[in-house]
């Protein structure tokens, strides 16, 4: 993907980023909230006062969570529009939270930090828009020290054969369907009860809050966002199964830990304006109890990969 393509996008849309990002939305879901969330409780289990960098920080939001958990972060993104943004939060942070953070404005592959010095990397949303995995996995290695976390999310390249979309005609135009499909296979297994009546649980809670009336308001609006065409305005990033992402890791001695699913879906995402607003996200929400089990990767758009060093 081209770099400078890439830095225009984000510095034309960056608020716009942020706020669908991490706002609940009646008809999008706060994609990047729940990533900062699972981040968070995986590296509240290795303690305080990790030396973090997050890569491809954008407007900061998840360093600066990171730091109000008492980490020390520093904060790279190449987009000026980001960083600027960043830096106004940083400035409204209590001044001890702001000695925790700072934020770089650089592309990824110029900045100049020290080696085997960071507990953990974050690059969340990131790799998508890279020209190559490498890129990221090398500099990772670089800058971790032995034994470090590297988490990492994208795109779910296996949501294709779900999403009954564009993209799931480009696969099998491209006759990657079988494979995806065959990845997909694997997933089916180790379901605990315990899981499952939680999902259960907060069904029936989201289908209380169901309001019929709300229909009329919403119903066939928009139409045309629930055809098999493409929105030419999206930047389209480069996509990922969780298994290849894992043999990726591998080849820098990277070992997967953990997978997740965000943003699962439970119906068909064609249906969402159909719905009364929220109510298709509601309805996914449930499905959030079982984001770390390997079925999640069915049904979510995005996954969050767990890699020690
Ligand atoms: C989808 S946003 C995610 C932002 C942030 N990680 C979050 O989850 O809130 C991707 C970010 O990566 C940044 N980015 C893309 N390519 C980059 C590069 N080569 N070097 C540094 N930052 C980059 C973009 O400017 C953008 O802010």
């Amino acid at each position: 993907m081209d770099k400078q393509c890439v830095r225009n996008y984000f510095n034309k849309n960056a608020e716009e980023w942020i706020k669908s990002g991490y706002d609940e939305d009646k008809y999008s879901y706060p994609v990047a909230f729940h990533r900062a969330r699972i981040v968070s409780s995986v590296l509240a289990e290795k303690g305080p006062n990790l030396n973090i960098l997050d890569l491809g920080c954008g407007g900061g939001n998840l360093s600066i969570l990171l730091a109000k958990n008492g980490h020390n972060v520093v904060g790279v993104d190449q987009s000026s529009k980001m960083i600027d943004i960043a830096n106004e939060s940083r400035g409204n942070l209590p001044k001890e939270e702001q000695y925790r953070v700072r934020f770089v404005l650089s592309d990824l592959e110029k900045i100049d930090l020290q080696e085997n010095h960071f507990d953990a990397v974050t690059a969340m949303g990131l790799i998508g828009y890279l020209p190559n995995d490498d890129i990221l996995f090398r500099l990772a290695d670089d800058l971790l020290r032995p034994e470090g976390t590297f988490l990492v999310s994208c795109r779910n390249r296996l949501f294709n054969m779900v999403s009954l979309s564009y993209r799931t005609v480009k696969e099998i135009e491209q006759g990657e369907a079988v494979p995806l499909l065959y990845e997909i296979d694997e997933l089916y297994q180790g379901i605990p009860k315990q899981e499952i009546e939680d999902f259960l649980d907060c069904l029936k809670e989201s289908v209380q809050g169901i309001e019929v009336e709300a229909l009329s308001d919403s119903f066939g609006e928009e139409s045309a966002s629930i055809r098999l065409g493409k929105d030419d305005n999206a930047l389209e990033a480069r996509q990922h199964t969780p298994k290849r992402l894992t043999e990726k890791a591998a080849e820098f001695g990277f070992k997967n830990t953990h997978c997740f699913g965000v943003h699962p879906h439970l119906m068909d995402p064609r249906v969402n304006r159909l719905l009364p607003p929220d109510v298709y996200n509601r309805i996914s929400c449930s499905l959030e109890p079982l984001e770390q089990l390997p079925v999640s990767l069915v049904w979510s758009s995005v996954f969050l990969s767990v890699f020690e060093k």
